[in-house]
């Protein structure tokens, strides 16, 4: 096992001291928290960061909740329930959504894909897809974010086609259960990147269950040029490619299609959006 590989990697300083001992088996027992949380992306990251602030960012809690988590909550609570929560992404709004919406019209309406009946919004914001990519195509749609001042402010943002909203949940993703068989499509969009590898890969597999037939996911994020990045003001990681390919195929699910994002400034962090469907098996 790899935390093994690297516990006896210290072998040769073992014997120094009983100080230096403990320090080692203490890495070791980090390494092991570590690898459990973010088990694709911690090479990358061990690399990048030191074993002990990685260490209180994956596993040290606060107020009853891991600090990767509670840190994000925090940044959050600070932002305000506008379009300016998208910082600098705001400017991306409008090709980001004429993207989403030619892509999903591949993937929804007519024979063998996914119906046009009920969708859900994950890590909805302040409802930018809901309003612009989902409302015109589902007849009704659900909400899950774990910030409640943005689902608060549903209503004002979704105006006339806001009765389509059957419910609102304010959640964690992390702790969020989709019904079973429920959705035509499960959109996850600027999200995944708050969610531990372990929790990401947990949400994915739900999702794939709470998918009716030919019902499809799909998920939009940032891609890192190459490993990791950790942004410590929202405790966000953002994933290279393979890693994020690697977390798809370990979910179970099944890429139906993926394309890199168009029409942004070539200095922007590549973005992906991918169609998976459930391979039956959940
Ligand atoms: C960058 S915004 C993206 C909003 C929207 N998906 C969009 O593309 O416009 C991230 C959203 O994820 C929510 N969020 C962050 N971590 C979360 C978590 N662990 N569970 C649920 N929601 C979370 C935040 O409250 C925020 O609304």
């Amino acid at each position: 096992m790899a935390h093994l590989g690297a516990h006896f990697a210290f072998r040769s300083r073992w014997q120094r001291t009983d100080d230096e001992l403990c320090r080692h088996s203490m890495s070791f027992i980090l390494h092991k928290a570590i690898h459990s949380d973010f088990f694709q992306s911690y090479r990358y990251l061990l690399e990048k960061i030191p074993l002990v602030k990685l260490y209180a960012l994956t596993s040290q809690v606060i107020n009853g909740e891991m600090q990767v988590y509670a840190r994000a909550k925090l940044f959050y609570q600070e932002v305000p329930a506008t379009e300016e929560m998208m910082g600098n992404f705001t400017e991306l709004s409008n090709p980001d959504i004429r993207a989403s919406q030619e892509f999903l019209r591949k993937f929804v309406g007519g024979p063998g894909r996914a119906g046009t009946d009920c969708t859900l919004d994950c890590g909805s914001g302040i409802r930018r897809v809901s309003k612009h990519v989902l409302l015109p195509v589902f007849n009704s749609m659900e909400l899950v974010d774990m910030t409640e001042s943005f689902l608060l402010e549903a209503q004002n943002y979704l105006q006339v086609n806001g009765d389509k909203v059957e419910s609102y949940h304010c959640h964690s993703l992390q702790e969020f259960t989709p019904p079973l068989g429920r959705y035509d499509v499960i959109w996850i969009q600027w999200i995944s990147g708050y969610l531990t590898d372990k929790d990401v890969l947990a949400f994915l597999s739900w999702c794939g269950a709470g998918l009716k037939e030919n019902g499809v996911i799909i998920l939009k994020d940032n891609v890192a040029w190459e490993g990791c990045l950790f942004d410590l003001s929202d405790s966000s990681v953002t994933q290279d490619i393979d890693i994020l390919w690697s977390l798809i195929r370990k979910s179970g699910l099944v890429v139906l299609g993926q394309e890199k994002q168009d029409g942004f400034p070539e200095q922007c962090i590549p973005v992906w959006i991918f169609a998976l469907h459930s391979d039956g098996h959940f």
